[in-house]
Order: C-alpha cells, then structure tokens, then sequence
C-alpha cells in the first residue's frame, strides 16, 4: 500500500496545500444532495452538496457546511425552512447543474413544494423537510443545523455516490 503523509499542523500553517488538503479530504465518500428552498424574493434555491450528515434522532437534525462564497448562502438564511434531496444513481446530471452558479438551474427540473414551500425534488432515495436549528462558524463555511420536520424514502432507490472528486455507484452489496 503507498501512501502520502503531510503534516497539516505546523509552525507555517499557510504552508498546509489546500489542494492537497481538498484531495485528501475526498478520500471520504459520500452520497449527494441538492439542499433546497423557497425565498421569498429571490425565488427558487437549490445547491449541490455532498457535505450532509445526519446528527441526532432527539431531536431530529442534520447538518451541512455551506461555502461563505455561495451566492445561495444569504438568501438560505433568510428562508423558514429547507429540504434535503439525497440523490439517485441516474441523477448525476441534476448534481452538476446544481453545482454551477446561476439562474437557470431550475429549468425544466420536476419538483413539488414541501409544507414549508422548499422544493421537493422527483426521482430522489429520500428528502427530509427542515427548519433552521442553528449556524456556526466552520472557517470557509457555514454549518448549518436542520431540525427534521418530515422525510420521505424510495427503500428500493439506489444513491448516487461521490469520491475522489468523482461519481459512482454501489457496487455489490457486501454480506452481512
Ligand atoms: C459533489 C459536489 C458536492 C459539493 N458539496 C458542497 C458542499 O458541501 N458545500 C458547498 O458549499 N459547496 C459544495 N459544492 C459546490 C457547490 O455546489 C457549487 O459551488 C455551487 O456552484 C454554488 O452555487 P451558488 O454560488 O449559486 O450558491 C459541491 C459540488 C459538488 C459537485
């Protein structure tokens, strides 16, 4: 097995390589989101995530980081609530167009509103419908708190995976 060492705690700390330190950290892998909601003047928002991890049964929350550079940051905070989508594996498309910057996103994307008004996306393994809970700083991001109103699953629905800066899929599902 190889493997690369770098000391990211050092008396230079501007040293640490962000770009290493972003390859290393997608040596995690995820699932993928698209975090939506409704503004009120602003429309329509929706972006994509792979940050998303469920926090607490009681309550119920869940958590992401947000970049203090999105454009759907201050808008989002101003929203009564938000919706998680957890993406299927055939919905690679709709996480790059949910991955760009701009006002088109939503054209042609089928979707339905949440009590609260966020849109619900089709096609998804599962949703949760969330109230803002709490923000704290998380240096470059925000991260953001969601109390878990309702959510819907699709049991037989299969995600889409993200590693390596890459989409995947399940492979075999392993025994028990
Ligand atoms: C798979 C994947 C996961 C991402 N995860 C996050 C994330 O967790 N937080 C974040 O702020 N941006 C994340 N991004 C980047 C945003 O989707 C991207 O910067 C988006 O263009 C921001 O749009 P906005 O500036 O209109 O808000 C991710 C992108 C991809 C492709």
């Amino acid at each position: 097995m190889s493997s690369l060492r770098t000391d990211a705690v050092g008396q230079d700390a501007a040293a640490v390589d962000a770009a290493q330190l972003r390859r290393a950290f997608g040596m995690f892998a995820t699932g993928v989101t698209i975090i939506t909601a409704a503004h009120p003047g602003d429309g329509l928002l929706g972006i994509t995530v792979n940050s998303f991890h469920s926090v607490s049964l009681e309550p119920p929350l869940v958590l992401f980081s947000l970049a203090r550079t999105s454009f759907t940051l201050r808008p989002f905070l101003e929203t009564p609530g938000f919706v998680v989508n957890v993406l299927r594996e055939d919905q690679r498309a709709l996480s790059h167009r949910f991955a760009r910057t701009g006002d088109d996103k939503w054209i042609g994307v089928s979707h339905r509103p949440s009590e609260l008004g966020a849109p619900i996306l089709e096609g998804t393994v599962a949703s949760f419908e969330c109230t803002h809970h709490a923000q704290y700083d998380g240096g470059d991001h925000m991260i953001i708190l969601g109390r878990v109103l309702r959510f819907e699953t699709d049991p037989e629905g299969a995600p889409l995976l993200y590693f390596h800066s890459r989409y995947r899929r399940l492979a075999e599902e392993d025994e028990r």
